[in-house]
């Protein structure tokens, strides 16, 4: 499929702009995410490393003092997106968000470094960037694990990267909805509303953003004070491994980062609290509520990225996953369909998304072979067939959301590559 592999390289090039990547090429996201230009960065370093260290580069250049990596940089100041930077208001060199994404960057730089022979001065580009990766996990485990337990919670459902997922219904009950709230939303001039989040989710959303803005993002208030809290099961699983992950490749680099070390062995202890053997599943929990989220979706099982040291719950998760929909011919929903919460076209409630199936497939890697094969193999034959969308139908394969999709085109390159 050599002509997908040119489509896939000219969706990159042709969402770039000075030095990063938009996630399409049209007005839904005019600027740099966080999450999607860690994936992106790795698209490009199939044909071009300059390109994707740059966009590593980029991203990392909008980090806060304290440590943080923003969710999304507006390098232009483009204000027909909202929120936008002045929406924001972060007052931060590069305009930013106040929140954050997941941090699969480390997992990914690991890839990029383990995967290429780069020159001197591009392992001294990485080198900078490792070490500031390191304070940006130390951030969440300063500011964000306030139980001390090793995990991280997440203030705002953008921070998960899965905007508008059922694990987020009960816990956005909790958020009192401003009074008079005033904003005008622009997704839905460029995308369809039925695949688009709720007016009653986007109330939540900026409800919390206009609470974090009136703490001036102080760290440690916006955590205490936030009505939404919540330990995300597919975002720790992120970060544990981005934590391994950025001490294995530390010592390519021959830095010491081995003080990360105490940090996972609590967390995996920790995480493991959140298995619950009566429905062979992790789920995430819900301090406002004070209750675990039992909504059966794919980000749940992001527990195998973790790389966890127990595999008998290892087991039980693959076996559960099995019979999650990949006997269909388009897999997998980001909600069980058989759950009572999925959408079939409504973002995150349902559709496929690619970035979903990755960071499944690379957690089971190691340990079902002959699953992650067809895993890699139905995304492969699922892009060569309808190309680079944000998400798409699991029944009819129909494309959804953004065409030109930055990450569906890197990750494509990195499931054919690999
Ligand atoms: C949406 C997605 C998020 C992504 C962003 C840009 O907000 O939910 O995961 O990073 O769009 O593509």
């Amino acid at each position: 499929m050599k002509e997908t592999i040119k489509i896939a390289k000219e969706v990159l090039i042709n969402n770039r702009r000075s030095g990063y990547t938009l996630p399409t090429n049209n007005e839904l996201y005019p600027a740099q995410w966080n999450w999607d230009s860690a994936f992106i960065a790795l698209g490009y370093s199939y044909f071009n490393m300059e390109y994707a260290i740059e966009e590593l580069e980029k991203l990392i250049s909008g980090q806060w003092e304290d440590g943080m990596i923003p969710h999304i940089l507006f390098h232009d100041t483009d204000e027909t997106y909202f929120p936008n930077h002045k929406t924001w208001d972060c007052g931060n060199k590069v305009p930013s968000s106040g929140i954050t994404q997941p941090p699969i960057i480390a997992t990914i730089i690991k890839k990029i470094v383990d995967q290429n022979k780069l020159d001197q001065s591009q392992m001294k580009r990485m080198e900078l960037i490792i070490k500031k990766l390191k304070k940006y996990l130390e951030w969440f485990y300063s500011y964000r694990d306030t139980n001390k337990i090793g995990l991280a919670a997440i203030i705002h459902p953008w921070e998960s990267g899965l905007d508008n997922s059922p694990i987020w219904d009960g816990p956005l009950d909790k958020v009192k909805i401003e009074e008079n709230l005033k904003y005008e939303r622009r997704d839905l001039n460029v995308s369809r509303s039925s695949n688009r989040p709720l007016k009653k989710d986007y109330d939540g959303y900026i409800t919390l953003l206009n609470q974090f803005k009136k703490n001036k993002y102080n760290p440690n208030k916006i955590v205490n004070d936030s009505m939404f809290n919540v330990i995300d099961i597919g975002f720790n699983s992120i970060l544990i491994r981005a934590t391994k992950d950025l001490i294995e490749v530390s010592k390519k680099f021959n830095l010491d980062f081995t003080d990360l070390k105490n940090k996972i062995s609590k967390s995996e202890e920790s995480l493991i609290k959140f298995y619950k053997d009566e429905d062979q599943s992790f789920f995430s929990y819900d301090f406002k509520n004070h209750s675990l989220i039992k909504v059966d979706a794919i980000s749940n099982y992001f527990i195998l990225f973790a790389n966890l040291e127990n595999q008998k719950i290892n087991n039980k998760i693959i076996d559960k996953l099995k019979k999650y929909n990949s006997q269909k011919d388009y897999f997998f929903t980001t909600v069980n369909p058989k759950d009572k919460t999925f959408e079939e076209t409504r973002y995150w409630r349902g559709p496929v998304w690619i970035n979903s199936n990755w960071i499944v497939y690379q957690g089971l890697i190691n340990k079902d072979k002959n699953f992650s094969s067809l895993i890699k193999n139905k995304t492969l034959e699922l892009l060569e067939n309808k190309k680079f969308y944000e998400y798409y139908n699991y029944k009819t394969g129909e494309c959804l959301g953004a065409n030109n999709f930055s990450w569906s085109a890197a990750l494509y390159l990195d499931f054919k590559f690999n």
